[in-house]
């Protein structure tokens, strides 16, 4: 299949690296807000909105389902910079209009889950596709419970695209055999939008941005342990919102820190909602000196500060149970277990559903390298017991693999070459800009 990023771009080695760090907005939040706003009542101005192609593609696939949506920048008063802001005029619960064409959801596995769950509710049929690497990944998770529900939901073997003919739904309990926000949320947007309670049990926790923002938006949703219930056809009010720092964005800045003597990161309002927060404490395990603090809370997220800097790394080993709250940042844990330390990473199989194979790109990547990394069926294991010695990598269509190689080459002695680097404007357009700025 054709390669979906084609830029090459080459870090060079660094010594130490330094600064203060305000990532994009919260990709998971900023989708969710867009979509929530969406079925709301009223007007919902969305500051810090995520920049990444990911949620235009959810921008995108709302303006097609009816919705009026307009993009600015705002001045932000506290850091004097413009930051990206977009307006969405509410239509509320099963609202929107059928759409002419295909919805493109691009790279983006979130918009089309969540975007599924909506749908269901809605009584005309649309089709829900992407690009190369979404169209390969596993979609049955949201097509059982939805189906289950009622709605009218067939996948092209179990993967997009996925085509939806909702209404006349029933509330359902489920409980799926994989831990999954994207799931979860589906669910329960099509439970809102049902008569009845819709229950969703969690095998184990997953980020909960969606029962926070609900509650921002006006509507109770109870949770007891990994137990969640919603209660049909309560309307959502739009509302003023503020997308903190995307704290899977920070990791890679967090980890690069961590990786290099003599480094210090500071993150400024980064997201720190404690289904996210995981990768603060594993470092701290790891060996590195993490400083953390909560400053306030936007929305029911908490926001505030995390200072980073470089000790001796630790032999690490993570256990299955520790994966969902960690899914998104293994990926810069094996790229700076590279710089020394050790990492055994097991129960992670899930990783080979993201945007690309994640433990066999992952290892392929950092063994092109000169890492010394093996695959586990699932997981890795990776030793830094030698210095890379750079050379080529292939992100192989996946924004974090490219930007979890350049944190990897920077311990390099010869310059990385990653191939396929622009998949970094999936979630952090810029992220190749800021690692510049940020050598001393
Ligand atoms: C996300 C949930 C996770 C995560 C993804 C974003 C979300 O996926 O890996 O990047 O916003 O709910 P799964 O739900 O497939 O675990």
């Amino acid at each position: 299949m054709p390669a979906e990023f084609t830029m090459t771009v080459t870090v060079a080695p660094a010594t130490t690296l330094e600064g203060v760090v305000r990532v994009p907005g919260d990709k998971s939040i900023s989708h969710r807000y867009a979509m929530f706003a969406a079925l709301a009542e009223g007007v919902t101005r969305i500051t810090h909105y995520a920049p990444g192609n990911d949620c235009q593609s959810t921008l995108r696939c709302l303006e097609q389902l009816g919705t009026v949506v307009s993009r600015h920048t705002a001045f932000d008063r506290d850091t004097g910079a413009e930051v990206p802001t977009v307006q969405i005029v509410g239509r509320g619960l099963r609202g929107l209009q059928s759409p002419s064409a295909d919805l493109d959801c691009g790279n983006s596995g979130s918009t089309l889950r969540m975007l599924a769950g909506i749908l269901a509710a809605h009584p005309f049929t649309s089709v829900l596709t992407g690009d190369v690497s979404l169209r390969r990944r596993p979609m049955m998770r949201v097509v059982t419970p939805l189906a289950e529900m009622g709605a009218d939901v067939t996948s092209f073997n179990g993967r997009p695209p996925v085509r939806v003919t909702g209404g006349n739904l029933h509330p359902i309990t489920y409980h799926p055999d994989t831990p999954s926000a994207q799931v979860k949320t589906a669910v329960l947007l099509a439970g809102l939008q049902t008569a009845g309670v819709t229950t969703f049990e969690e095998p184990a926790q997953t980020r909960d941005h969606t029962e926070r923002a609900l509650r921002a938006l006006g509507a109770k949703v109870d949770v007891q342990g990994h137990v969640i219930r919603i209660t049909g056809e309560q309307p959502l009010t739009g509302r003023p919102l503020a997308v903190p720092g995307d704290p899977s964005s920070a990791a890679f800045w967090a980890c690069a820190a961590a990786a290099l003597p003599g480094s210090f990161i500071e993150l400024r309002d980064v997201g720190l909602n404690p289904s996210r927060t995981a990768i603060f404490e594993v470092l701290r395990r790891f060996g590195a000196d993490v400083d953390i603090q909560v400053e306030r809370t936007d929305a029911e997220e908490p926001v505030g500060r995390v200072r980073v800097r470089h000790k001796q790394l630790n032999r690490l080993e993570l256990t299955p149970a520790e994966v969902p709250g960690l899914i998104d940042e293994l990926p810069v844990l094996a790229a700076l277990a590279t710089h020394g330390g050790e990492l055994r990473v097991t129960g992670a199989q899930e990783l080979r559903a993201k945007e690309s194979d994640r433990i066999t790109a992952l290892i392929n990547g950092l063994r092109a390298l000169g890492a010394d990394a093996d695959e586990l069926p699932d997981g890795f294991h990776v030793r830094g017991s030698r210095r890379l010695l750079g050379g080529e990598a292939d992100a192989a269509d996946d924004h974090r693999l490219a930007m979890a190689f350049a944190v990897a080459g920077l311990g390099g002695l010869e310059p990385t070459i990653i191939r396929g680097a622009d998949a970094v404007n999936v979630s952090y357009p810029g992220f190749f800009d800021v690692l510049d700025a940020l050598r001393t």
